[in-house]
């Protein structure tokens, strides 16, 4: 028999609605074994599937993208018992036909991060053990990507201004700052889609603990390489998502009863199996 899914959310700037849930409820007092979470989960139902959601950077926006705990974060969802996460993130594009207002799936990222905590197994006390190489590609589980986009498409018929990007990949930034004009054009000339701060390290914390997870970028910009575009500004990120949150809230609600309908189990073994090959353990 299928077993039943829970769907984790990790709600980006714009995504963070608590009325998309029936029933909700706040989980309260959570503490992880890599610290605090960004801030209280909360649980409900969505088209009478389990959910809980998980607001990024605080209800209150008030923790930058270098000071989320995605590690504790991840862990908490995991704890919760959630089959497969699936998250949204505000980005900025590279690309001419990419424009503020789409939805793109990403399908890879180009770390430029530094000092972030980027693994479960960092050989402290009590957290997870041994040294863990697990392989990057795919960072997203396909399956999963593909629910969202195949849900996106077919929203497409009642959101005419839906425009979506089925590939493309990121380059994750460590901010709090924009990139500069330089930054900006030699992203762009590596072919990469999109920009953003918090891609790293969620997807591949996503993959050391096993849980598909898939996230859609909602673009907001054209950051700052485009001489006839408004340069990317808090302001213009959180206007333009005010103008199209609706679409990835749509997105979320109508894909949860897709990701629903299938059964996991054999995909979050081999996750799991993959996870247990790429960990080396000391010996005795
Ligand atoms: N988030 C939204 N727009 C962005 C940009 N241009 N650069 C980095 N992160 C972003």
């Amino acid at each position: 028999m299928a077993s039943k899914v829970k769907v984790g959310i990790i709600g980006g700037t714009g995504l963070e609605d608590p009325q998309i849930l029936e029933n909700a409820r706040l989980i309260e007092n959570v503490d992880t074994p890599y610290g605090k979470i960004s801030d209280k989960m909360l649980e409900g139902s969505i088209h009478g599937v389990e959910c809980v959601i998980l607001s990024r950077h605080g209800r209150a926006h008030d923790i930058n993208p270098s000071n989320v705990n995605y590690r504790a974060n991840l862990w908490a969802l995991a704890d919760q018992g959630v089959t497969v996460i699936i998250a949204s993130t505000a980005c900025g594009s590279l690309q001419e036909n990419v424009k503020p207002g789409d939805l793109l799936f990403p399908d890879s990222v180009y770390d430029r991060t530094f000092g972030r905590k980027i693994t479960f197994f960092d050989g402290e006390d009590g957290h997870q053990p041994g040294v863990c190489h697990i392989p990057m590609h795919p960072l997203y589980h396909e399956p999963l990507r593909q629910i969202l986009i195949s849900t996106a498409k077919s929203l497409q018929s009642s959101m005419p201004d839906l425009a979506l990007h089925e590939e493309g990949f990121g380059v994750c930034i460590e901010g709090p700052r924009f990139s500069t004009r330089a930054e900006s054009r030699v992203f762009r000339s590596w072919g990469a889609a999109i920009v953003n701060m918090t891609m790293i390290p969620e997807g591949p914390l996503a993959k050391e603990l096993g849980i598909p997870y898939a996230p859609v970028a909602l673009i907001t910009d054209y950051d700052c390489w485009k001489d006839d575009a408004e340069h990317v500004s808090v302001e213009l990120v959180s206007a333009t998502l005010r103008a199209n949150a609706d679409k990835a809230k749509r997105l979320f609600i109508e894909a949860i009863k897709e990701i629903a309908k299938k059964d996991w189990t054999e995909e979050v073994k081999e996750l799991k199996a993959s996870i247990r090959a790429s960990v080396m353990l000391p010996s005795e």
